[in-house]
């Protein structure tokens, strides 16, 4: 089995080291894992943000774990090295489950998971600016297959749990698009007699996930808007130093915290691991290291309901103090 580490950028080269210490003592003896570069260091190193290398080394991975990576607005012909990496990898699905934490200021009765589109959407990539720089459009790309792809997985997913699934969407405004994205999810919901398909517009669905976020079990939707609502559902439990997610294809998945690479806090070794472990978890349960997966979770939980966490989570351990108290909780 393989594994490649991708730290990237900024707090990602802090906490990816640090989780892959504790990971290592979890798995079979006959994995490996090896790191790659992908990110700004990576473009100012090697002149491109996602080396040939990388690239091939994800390709014949059976997981990656990223950390973060920092990305520029200005240089022109930039393009994240993730969004790359969903699209080349056809990671077609971002799950980023957000479920109530032990610990103060989180909000109770919180278990959604958002199903987010991955490869598409207003993520095309497929951009122009005119020549005076006075006009500029992004191409907002719906397929039938895609959205059909996204509706599949999460519904699945819904039937493993709760059976209720909410798509959200904009087709009052964005017809075309998004009328396609939603002709897609019912024409999908209407093999699952089992799950309950019901639907929000983006606008209502924020205050909806503000006011009464327990009332959600599923969400599926479009890429731009399920970035956006996964921080928004973030913000009741503990916020993005806890958020993890699993972007997932056909065989390969890519592991992540939500958050990205936090230049504001950056080398002052404060940055909480607690999104990463968990996206280290959510990786175990992908490779079918069932066991592991759950002593990890446990392990990180359990050390933050012991009051042991970063600054963000206002306590006053440092991401070392914080991985060693995990790691003490998974030693025999
Ligand atoms: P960010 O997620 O890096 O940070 C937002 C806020 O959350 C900051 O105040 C930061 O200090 C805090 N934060 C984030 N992770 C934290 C952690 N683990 N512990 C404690 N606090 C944490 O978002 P941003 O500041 O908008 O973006 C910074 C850079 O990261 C940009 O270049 C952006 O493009 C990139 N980004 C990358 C990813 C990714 O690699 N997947 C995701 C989001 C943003
Ligand atoms: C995320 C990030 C990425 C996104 C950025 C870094 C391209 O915000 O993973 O949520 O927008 O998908
Ligand atoms: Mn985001």
């Amino acid at each position: 089995m393989k594994i490649v580490t991708i730290s990237g950028d900024g707090i990602g080269l802090e906490l990816i080291p640090a989780v892959q210490a504790i990971l290592r003592p979890l798995l079979p003896h006959d994995v490996q894992i090896t790191e790659a570069a992908a990110g700004f260091g990576a473009y100012e190193r090697h002149g491109t943000p996602l080396p040939d290398a990388t690239r091939a080394a994800c390709r014949e991975a059976d997981a990656i774990l990223f950390g973060a990576v920092t990305t520029p607005p200005d240089i022109a012909g930039y393009r994240s090295p993730i969004l790359q990496l969903r699209q080349t990898l056809h990671l077609a699905a971002n799950l980023r489950p957000v479920r109530s934490l032990p610990i103060p200021g989180t909000r109770p009765n919180v278990d959604m998971l958002i199903v987010r589109e991955n490869t598409e959407g207003l993520y095309s990539g497929i951009e122009e600016t005119s020549a005076d720089g006075e006009r500029a459009t992004t191409l907002r790309v719906i397929t039938g297959e895609a959205s059909r792809r996204v509706a599949r997985t999460a519904l699945d997913l819904a039937r493993t749990r709760r059976g209720h699934c909410t798509m959200i969407h904009k087709a009052n405004v964005l017809r075309a698009t998004d009328g396609l994205f939603r002709r897609a999810v019912r024409e999908v919901a209407a093999e699952y007699s089992d799950v309950l398909l019901d639907e929000l517009l983006v606008d209502t669905a924020a205050l909806r996930l503000v006011q009464a976020p327990e009332t959600f079990d599923v969400l599926v939707t479009t890429n731009l808007f399920g970035d956006i609502l996964s921080d928004l559902a973030a913000a009741h439990v503990g916020g993005l130093g806890v958020a993890a997610s699993a972007n997932v294809g056909e065989h390969i998945g890519l592991f992540e915290p939500v958050h990205g690479s936090a230049p504001d806090i950056a080398g002052r070794g404060i940055a909480n691991p607690t999104a990463a472990l968990l996206a280290a978890a959510l990786m175990l349960r992908h490779l079918a290291l069932i066991d592991a997966a759950g002593r990890l979770e446990t392990a990180t939980i359990a050390t933050l309901a012991s009051g042991i966490c970063t600054p963000d989570l206002g306590g006053i351990a440092t991401t070392r103090e914080v991985c060693a108290a995990v790691a003490a909780r998974l030693s025999p």
